[in-house]
């Protein structure tokens, strides 16, 4: 079964058959998702030939199944960020952010996408989480964020212990964004090859970008496939996948008024979508790493069953899953695939806020392409000496990773020795695969890759198929 986010049923669009790849360009950006076309839009303006190469459609990652609000406010990512960085690094995230919101809000009024303001809150369930919001205050007014503020009342149908609110944020139909990217991208003489899976990119200038339907030459190379499908730079071991869902909901009159976010459990996001037929309702939440849950099907019911109590009569129209890469070091990157190397560069690791940071990325990596200088872009540095001391952090991701690999493997193997259940490896670095019975998908819980019932590879750093066997392919319908 797929999943199919509101805004993919609005605006449908089918993996296309791939034109031939082929030619010589400044640029060839992989990935159609928000930070790829935005980068592509800014190059082709300031002159560049580009060529955009997507594996599937435009928005058919994550950007399509985003929540995207567009917000300053981000949970309590900031204090996240604040208890590994000094307060220069954040008030450069957070200057990056507001950059990604004023570039997007010009974008969307100059370009016909629909938007709304909206205050923003982080909000607490209880005790705990008033203190992890509390926190979050200071870290936002330490980040220069001055405007946000401590609220008692929040207005939700059900008690909460107080919130942060900050003021004129935006929400929006991330699909609709990502369609007007690409148009406007193409009017500035882009080329977009949807349906083209890049497998490969040779190391020397020209880079040759290698896909199934034929080779690209590039003077630079852009990855924003969200998590970087080239090993070299290890960033599949610097992040954690984290997968999470939404529902969608009619309801008579609009259910809230503003985008909120829990800090605390349950983690729900809220927000309202306008829609022709009515108002919805935008339900989030039940965050997990990605392969690590025994039933994702359990947390859409769990969100369900939450919705029906706190907006009793809401209905359900949609119901989906998507997935971003949470960094070890809590920092977005942008920019070199290895140090020092500027003929590849890489951006992801938006820890669920990517829209703010996709573009913020997207300015960083045009401008460090075309020669200009971004004060905040230091923030996004992969190979800063701030990043690497995350080093023991990463450390445990990575030690999280090897136990996923001695017990997916211990699986397998008894398994097979059993005559038990044997579960197929990921064309990625051969992690064993879990069965997603909500989207119907083998996930890999190392670094997120997932896989059709048929093999084909869906979303994450993998490239190839699975080379299913006969007995393989038919458990899915059996589960
Ligand atoms: C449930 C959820 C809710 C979220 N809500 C918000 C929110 O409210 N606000 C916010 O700011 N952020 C939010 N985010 C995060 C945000 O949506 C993402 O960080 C952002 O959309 C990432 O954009 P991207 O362009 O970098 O990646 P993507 O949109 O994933 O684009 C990458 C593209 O690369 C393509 N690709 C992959 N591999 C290859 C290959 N080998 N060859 C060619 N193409 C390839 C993919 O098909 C895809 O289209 C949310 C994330 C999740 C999971
Ligand atoms: S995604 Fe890396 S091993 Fe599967």
């Amino acid at each position: 079964m797929s999943l199919t986010s509101l805004w993919n049923d609005r605006r449908p669009h089918v993996d296309p058959v791939p034109p031939a790849v082929a030619g010589e360009w400044d640029v060839v950006v992989v990935g159609g998702g928000l930070t790829g076309l935005t980068t592509a839009g800014l190059l082709a303006r300031a002159g560049k030939s580009v060529l955009v190469i997507e594996a599937r459609h435009v928005g058919a990652g994550t950007t399509g199944g985003s929540t995207a609000k567009v917000s300053l406010l981000q949970g309590t990512h900031y204090s996240r960020i604040a208890r590994r960085h000094p307060a220069p690094v954040l008030r450069r995230y957070a200057d990056a952010n507001a950059e990604g919101l004023a570039w997007i809000a010009r974008f969307c009024t100059e370009h016909g996408v629909d938007h709304q303001r909206r205050p923003a809150y982080t909000y607490a369930h209880g005790e705990k989480g008033a203190r992890s919001v509390r926190s979050e205050l200071d870290a936002l007014h330490r980040a220069g964020v001055e405007e946000a503020t401590w609220v008692d009342e929040v207005p939700l149908p059900f008690a909460t212990a107080g919130a942060v609110r900050l003021d004129d944020q935006l929400q929006l139909d991330p699909v609709e964004l990502v369609d007007a990217l690409a148009a406007d991208a193409r009017a500035h003489g882009v080329v977009i090859a949807e349906g083209a899976r890049v497998e490969r990119v040779h190391g020397r200038r020209p880079h040759r970008v290698v896909t199934e339907a034929g080779d690209a030459d590039a003077d630079t190379v852009v990855i924003a496939t969200n998590m970087p499908i080239l090993d070299r730079g290890g960033f599949f071991a610097r992040a954690k996948p984290a997968r999470s869902y939404s529902l969608a909901f009619r309801t008579a009159e609009p259910a809230v008024d503003g985008m909120f976010l829990s800090a605390d459990q349950p983690s729900r996001s809220l927000r309202d979508a306008p829609d022709a037929d009515g108002p919805l309702l935008l339900v989030g939440g039940e965050g997990h790493k990605v392969g690590a849950s025994t039933s994702e099907r359990e947390h859409l019911d769990r969100i369900r069953a939450w919705t029906a109590e706190h907006f009793p009569g809401a209905s359900e129209t949609h119901a989906w899953s998507a997935q971003d890469y949470l960094p070890h070091h809590a920092l977005p990157y942008a920019g070199p695939l290895l140090p020092g190397a500027e003929g590849i560069l890489v951006a992801g690791g938006y820890s669920k806020w990517g829209l703010t940071n996709g573009v913020a990325a997207a300015l960083a990596l045009s401008g460090r392409i075309l020669g200009g200088h971004l004060p905040w872009a230091s923030a996004y540095e992969p190979w800063s000496t701030r990043e690497l001391s995350g080093l023991p952090d990463g450390l445990r991701i990575n030690a999280g990773v090897a136990v996923e690999m001695t017990t997916g493997w211990f699986h397998k193997l008894t398994g097979a020795i059993g005559g038990g259940e044997e579960r197929p490896v990921c064309t990625h670095l051969g992690g064993v695969l879990r069965w997603n019975d909500a989207e119907e998908s083998w996930d890999c819980p190392l670094h997120g890759s997932r896989f059709a019932p048929d093999g084909s590879v869906l979303e994450g750093p993998a490239t190839c198929p699975l080379q299913l066997r006969p007995a393989e392919q038919d458990q899915p319908a059996g589960r």
